[in-house]
């Protein structure tokens, strides 16, 4: 067997919250193609129609009008999205909204703290579960503060900064690692008053709506990168990724996968809307081992589940250490990817913040525990390629959060 083709993606999650977002605080018609067609970002698209904003499809893109935001009249539902949930808290905080945000019961149990303890900063009233979901959100004044993050995070980031549109002075963060800077890019490119110096970045009220904007958003180059992983793992493999964000806070992975050896080609990169974008050839060559540290960790922090299943077929010990912020994704990722590897036969020990894989293993088929997280869904399903015997998900579904063509796509590109 062999992956064989070509294959474009659907755009990157990230910026198609944030183009929602964005043209919602805009003065006029946005037009977004290339939209991401997963759950978090319907969830994205329906929480904002539940504030008024007026959202609809036309000839395969999605139009919003900006406008001027409302209560809504039920709590939002933001499914499985932590995205969802921590930029329109911030935004949403920023509008004098009043509203509450649920979640299904992944979303409930992960920390928002983070975002209400900058928003509580800054003026914000609200109620929440002991810093989790349901929480409500006042009509409140804001006030721009200068914020420390404890954690590398754009939704921590991003959040504060949108609040910060709407409060009076300025507002600045400070991360200790730079997070990816869609949020930057994007809000700068739309007339905000925005600078970056170094780790902090400072935004002044919006004295008028953002520019309204026409965007073709950039294939998911976290979606990408289960491809590009079974390309290198799966022997008599040669993949085509077209039209892949290369913004330099989101490439890390493919770094990573050049160092231990994986055959790639960068065939070609261009410039569209402020964001470089690629188009990549990645065959099959032997792995090796790899360490990754915690500076490298927001670089690739989706994509460190799949990075432990090249480590199983790479020669030497990867480690990763530094990503105990996997604990609190969709999943406890650690956990997940620890137990379903031992599961498989992998040499894997757990750590705190990490893991340490010895390589090269050969895996065997196992019933996997999706935890219904959508990347370890994907990651197992690609680790299956590589195990004899059968790989069985409990819950493959999941991998629509961000990607529902995901299986069809690996069944045409498969020989
Ligand atoms: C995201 C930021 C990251 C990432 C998530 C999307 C974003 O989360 O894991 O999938 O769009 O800002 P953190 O900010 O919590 O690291």
């Amino acid at each position: 067997m062999g992956i064989k083709g070509e294959i474009t993606f659907p755009g990157d999650k990230s910026i198609s919250h944030r183009s929602l977002m964005f043209a919602a605080l805009s003065g006029g018609e946005s037009r977004i193609s290339n939209l991401s067609t997963g759950a978090d970002v319907q969830s994205t698209r329906k929480c904002l129609e539940a504030c008024g904003i007026r959202i609809h499809d036309g000839g395969g893109d999605v139009i919003v009008m900006g406008g001027i935001f409302s209560d809504p009249e039920q709590p939002l539902d933001c499914g499985n999205s932590g995205t969802t949930t921590r930029l329109l808290l911030g935004l949403l905080a920023g509008q004098g909204i009043n509203a509450t945000f649920v979640g299904d019961d992944s979303l409930s149990s992960r920390p928002m703290n983070r975002i209400l303890d900058p928003l509580s900063q800054m003026g914000l009233v609200s109620e929440s579960n002991d810093g989790k979901l349901p929480i409500t959100i006042r009509k409140s004044e804001l006030t721009g503060i200068q914020y420390e993050s404890p954690v590398a995070s754009a939704q921590v980031k991003s959040a504060v900064l949108l609040a910060g549109l709407g409060a009076s002075g300025n507002t600045s963060v400070t991360e200790p690692i730079l997070s990816r800077d869609h949020t930057e890019k994007i809000l700068k490119g739309l007339a905000a008053n925005l600078s970056t110096n170094g780790l902090t970045t400072t935004v002044s009220p919006l004295t008028s709506p953002l520019l309204s904007f026409d965007l073709s958003v950039p294939g998911d180059p976290s979606t990408a990168a289960f491809f590009a992983a079974a390309a290198a793992i799966v022997p008599n493999s040669e993949i085509i990724l077209n039209r892949v964000l290369r913004n330099p806070t989101r490439i890390s992975f493919y770094g990573a996968l050049q160092k231990m050896g994986a055959g790639m080609d960068c065939l070609k990169t261009w410039e569209e809307a402020g964001e470089t974008i690629g188009k990549l050839k990645i065959f099959n060559q032997p792995l090796h081992a790899i360490t990754i540290t915690k500076n490298d960790v927001p670089g690739l922090v989706d994509e460190l589940p799949i990075i432990a299943i090249l480590a199983t077929q790479a020669n030497g010990i990867t480690e990763v250490r530094g990503a105990e912020e996997l604990r609190v994704k969709e999943c406890d990722r650690i956990y997940a990817v620890c137990k379903n590897l031992k599961k498989m036969g992998a040499d894997i020990e757990e750590l705190d913040d990490g893991f340490i894989i010895k390589g090269p293993t050969s895996l065997k088929g196992a019933a996997i525990e999706t935890f219904h997280d959508h990347r370890i869904a994907m990651t197992f399903t690609i680790a299956g390629f590589v195990s004899d015997g059968e790989t069985v998900l409990d819950h493959p579904e999941c991998a629509s959060i961000s990607y529902p063509e995901f299986y069809d796509e690996l069944g045409r590109l498969q020989l």
